[in-house]
């Protein structure tokens, strides 16, 4: 738990970045603090491992005040990842994620268990990536590297300041994805700080949102969109975001018609053809008579030589979406899969067309919400 008592933070020019701060985070919840440029969150997220000290008030973790640790035990016991990601240049991805275990002279072969079994966990292939080097590597990896090392020994507590901020929107979108199932698994407690409302309702257990270094709500997402406590609230809360885009477009709207799809019953060269014609690695296959979607077959399996029936996934549901459906749940369908394309359905399990992520980009990306992005790059 970590609650911040009555926290100022005061600089020497007299300028109050934090005012008055009361804020309690359970365990395993994730914090989200929020609010416009400047209005304190990495001040107050910087309090809480020492980065910056408190002026007046306290900041207990688990009941004790965090004064009382030294810096640097503190900041072994906190992840700390941030947008800028921080990665060390000159050493090898393994060797980022490794800095704490080290410091905390962990066994070399614990370590590199530790190491590969994180990589593993954000998405990172260890032997693929793990001995390349920081710029060797996309930026949405490198993002992943750093909460890789911020969860580097296992630390009980998470400060992320704005993780996911330099990125696409749709690479972010997968990153807030991924992580959230992380979370399910290692449940830490997190203050979360960006300024993107979006981020803030999708990852926050409760949202904090802050103005001019005062606490304006502390709530659930669902209380601050239908309770928001002022005008500025509303407002903030209102405006318009890229992903936001995504949940107001129908599936109809942002699916393609011609996807690669077979009927039951098909021959495995009939598979991979039509995997080929469409230069898809699966193909989905449907009731001959009704069009109903009753699975799918991937390229490697059609290529295994397996008789047909043993190539064929029936699972039609979990894997497509519905077309009144919005665009956002199409996406967290096409992430929780490694098909190219979710499949749409119609109200009677028809297979009626596909969404891409590509088809997806493109949607975020059109111009008047590139202009929205642009403007909130600028904020
Ligand atoms: N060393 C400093 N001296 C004076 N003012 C500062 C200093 N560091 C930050 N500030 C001011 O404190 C305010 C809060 O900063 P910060 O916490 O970084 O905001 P946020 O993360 O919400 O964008 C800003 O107005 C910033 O200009
Ligand atoms: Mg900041």
């Amino acid at each position: 738990m970590i609650e911040f008592k009555d926290v100022i933070k005061e600089y020497p020019n007299g300028f109050r970045a934090v005012d008055n701060l009361n804020l309690t985070v359970h365990d395993g919840e994730i914090c989200v603090l929020i609010g416009p440029s400047g209005c304190g969150k990495t001040t107050a997220l910087r309090m809480v491992n020492r980065l910056i000290d408190v002026t007046r008030g306290e900041i207990l973790i688990d009941g004790q005040p965090n004064d009382e640790f030294e810096p640097e035990i503190l900041r072994r016991q906190i992840g700390y990842a941030i947008q800028q990601i921080g990665l060390l240049p000159h050493m090898t991805i393994r060797d980022n994620v490794a800095i704490v275990p080290r410091l905390l002279d962990w066994d070399e072969d614990r370590i590199r268990q530790r190491v590969d079994l994180l990589l593993d966990m954000v998405g990172i292939d260890p032997s693929i990536h793990g001995d390349k080097y920081p710029r060797q590597l996309s930026g949405g990896q490198q993002q992943r590297v750093g909460v890789a090392r911020a969860l580097g020994a296992d630390p009980p507590l998470m400060l992320m300041d704005e993780p996911f901020g330099a990125v696409d929107p749709i690479t972010r979108a997968i990153l807030q994805e991924e992580f959230l199932q992380i979370q399910q698994e290692v449940s830490k407690t997190i203050i979360f700080v960006t300024h993107d409302i979006d981020e803030a309702i999708y990852m926050g257990d409760r949202i904090a949102l802050l103005r001019a270094g005062r606490l304006v709500q502390y709530d659930s997402p669902d209380d601050l969109l239908a309770k928001p406590r002022d005008d500025f609230v509303r407002e903030f809360v209102g405006a318009d975001r890229s992903l936001k885009r995504l949940h107001l477009i129908s599936v109809k709207d942002s699916m393609i018609n011609n996807v690669p799809r077979c009927a039951q019953g098909a021959s495995l060269d009939e598979l991979a053809q039509c995997m080929d014609e469409h230069r898809a690695n699966n193909v989905f296959i449907i009731d001959e008579n009704s069009g109903k979607l009753l699975g799918w077959a991937e390229r490697s399996a059609v290529e295994s030589g397996a008789a047909p029936e043993e190539v064929i996934n029936y699972a039609p549901t979990s894997i497509a979406v519905a077309e009144d459906a919005t665009a956002r749940e199409a996406l967290s369908v096409l992430l929780s899969h490694s098909f190219d394309l979710t499949p749409v359905i119609d109200a009677n399990g028809i297979l009626t067309g596909g969404v891409s992520i590509q088809r997806l980009q493109d949607l975020v990306e059109a111009p008047g919400i590139h202009a929205a992005a642009q403007r909130e790059r600028g904020q």
